[in-house]
């Protein structure tokens, strides 16, 4: 046979070899899925994800907690609204289809079903249902969510200052009108109280 007959021969051998040791380099690299440790309304979870997976999907299918909605996926319409404590220790609402579940990973974030306690409504949905502000409910744990960010950085805000507070999250029933009186009642019942818009869970 003559050499370069030969040497093609080989080279075809290695090539596979070559192939499965670059996959095996990759995927200890870059693994397909990475623990991520999080406390979602003051219970601790564990959970393997892949990269890809973002976090509306995590806090929903994986953690199970289906109150947290998806209206777009695409950072439009903010019914997928959650709290999450930055790096500074506070609480800032992030609408969690903009975010890697891997990105979230150490971190504290509280769902709509944190709020409420022992059996009592927060103020911010205690406001909701008595000022009637929903219709079919879709956007509400999201416009909430948002409101209690907002009020968190402004606890006194004036109308104006809700409907900017808000201008991120749409509603498609309600004509926002009686959102923005939920939310002006609820600032006005949390100063009255004189305890912080968010209890530790
Ligand atoms: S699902 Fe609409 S902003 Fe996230
Ligand atoms: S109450 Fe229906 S989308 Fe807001």
């Amino acid at each position: 046979m003559a050499r370069k007959q030969v040497k093609k021969k080989k080279a075809a051998k290695a090539k596979p070899r070559k192939k499965a040791k670059a996959a095996k380099v990759l995927a200890a690299e870059f693994p397909r899925k990475h623990r991520i440790e999080v406390e979602i309304n003051g219970v601790k979870y564990s959970h393997e994800v892949e990269p890809r997976l973002l976090l509306v999907h995590y806090i929903r299918d994986v953690v199970g907690l289906t109150g947290t909605h998806i209206g777009c996926d695409t950072t439009n319409c903010g019914a997928c609204t959650v709290l999450i404590n930055g790096d500074d220790g506070q609480w800032k609402a992030i609408k969690s289809c903009t975010l890697f579940a891997v990105q979230a990973n150490g971190r504290k974030i509280l769902t709509i079903e944190g709020l409420a306690k022992d059996d009592e409504l927060h103020p911010l949905q205690k406001a909701f249902w008595e000022h009637h502000g929903l219709q079919c409910g879709y956007c509400t744990p999201g416009m909430i969510m948002s409101a209690l960010g907002y009020l968190l950085i402004n606890p006194s805000p004036t109308e104006m200052e809700v409907r900017q507070g808000i201008s991120g999250n749409l509603c498609r029933c309600t004509g926002y009108q009686n959102i923005v009186k939920a939310i002006l009642a609820a600032a006005e019942e949390i100063k009255a109280s004189g305890k912080p818009p968010i209890e530790p869970p």
